[in-house]
């Protein structure tokens, strides 16, 4: 049973001291090797993994073609800036072809994580000579997980998972008694700047998670398009996190005079502290119209906009 450490608890300094020591330890004189999303768990594992083995540790991007627009080089400019070198590796193909022809939020999901972890990371891991993988699963991911609500991308132990006869190398998890609020408070106190550590969450199975339906890359365009909207227009609200969705039900719509049967985007905007519950955010109605007026002059097709309103739970935070 893994003991949490909450946030009153949390002494940053003695954490980063003792989870240093840890994959010293584990990793020895070998290689480990870390994939960076720029999100803040993966962000705050890969100066943790920086600290503890300096050059030892290769960070990757994997650049999986659903990321958010400009993502694979603002993480390698800001990390170079850091002292980090970020290697940037194209599999937008092998991504697109899993995903194609699925529907369903779990067989997405198990999609990207066979493509990630045996796929591209087995033929990474293999050709670095890494036995080792550092990556930032946090207790809110096992929690879900085990309790069977959503299956967490980066979630194997626990499910019985052996990575090790499974993929060929071990996992490492230094955050796996943290909460989101935890990780934050040792990502600054490791120097990560404001706009990292202060990132709002993104999920492991990014823009995929944010289109109801089939992940295709004109889809997914759909999205990130109306992504770049609502993060311009809602980083104001400093809410938990926000989102744009695409749903995919159709509906009748005018564009230049005449009939369009466009497609609908949902936006949520929630405020939490952990994840575990959350309720929308009051925006005012002058926001949500200039949501839906930007939505709807920016990303092609879209004929829809709306807000969602129900609390997690029964909702969840993502809609995939
Ligand atoms: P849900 O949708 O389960 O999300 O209410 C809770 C928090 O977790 C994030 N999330 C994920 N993070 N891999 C991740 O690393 C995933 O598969 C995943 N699914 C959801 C979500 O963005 C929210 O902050």
């Amino acid at each position: 049973m893994l003991k949490e450490i909450t946030l009153r608890e949390l002494e940053t300094a003695d954490f980063i001291k003792e989870k240093v020591d840890e994959i010293r330890n584990a990793v020895g004189d070998g290689i480990a090797i870390n994939a960076l999303s720029g999100g803040v768990d993966s962000s705050v594992v890969t100066m943790l993994g920086h600290k503890a083995l300096g050059p030892r540790l290769t960070t990757v991007f994997i650049d999986n073609g659903i990321m958010r627009a400009g993502e694979a080089s603002q993480v390698k400019d800001l990390f170079q800036k850091l002292g980090v070198e970020v290697k940037v590796i194209n599999a937008q193909k092998e991504f697109f072809t899993a995903l194609g022809g699925i529907k369903d939020p779990e067989q997405k999901r198990e999609a990207i994580t066979q493509t990630f972890y045996r796929n591209v990371f087995g033929r990474i891991v293999k050709e670095s000579g890494a036995r080792f993988l550092l990556q930032g699963t946090i207790l809110t991911d096992i929690d879900e997980t085990v309790a069977g609500i959503k299956r967490q991308h980066n979630v194997f132990e626990q499910l019985g998972i052996d990575p090790q006869e499974a993929f060929g190398y071990r996992i490492l998890e230094p955050l796996v008694q943290l909460r989101k609020d935890g990780v934050r408070k040792v990502g600054k106190a490791l120097g990560l700047p404001s706009e990292i550590f202060g990132r709002i969450p993104f999920p492991g199975p990014a823009l995929s998670a944010r289109v109801i339906g089939e992940a295709t890359p004109e889809r997914i365009e759909t999205v990130r398009k109306a992504t770049v909207v609502v993060e311009r227009i809602l980083k104001e609200t400093r809410a938990f996190q926000y989102m744009g969705i695409l749903h995919e039900d159709r509906v009748t719509g005018i564009r230049d005079g005449k009939r369009d049967f466009g497609q609908q985007i949902e936006i949520r905007c929630w405020e939490s502290v952990d994840a575990r519950t959350a309720a929308p955010t009051r925006l005012s109605f002058e926001i949500l119209e200039q949501l839906a007026r930007e939505i709807i002059r920016d990303v092609p097709g879209v004929v829809s906009v709306t807000y969602n309103i129900a609390t997690k739970p029964p909702s969840t935070i993502e809609a995939v």
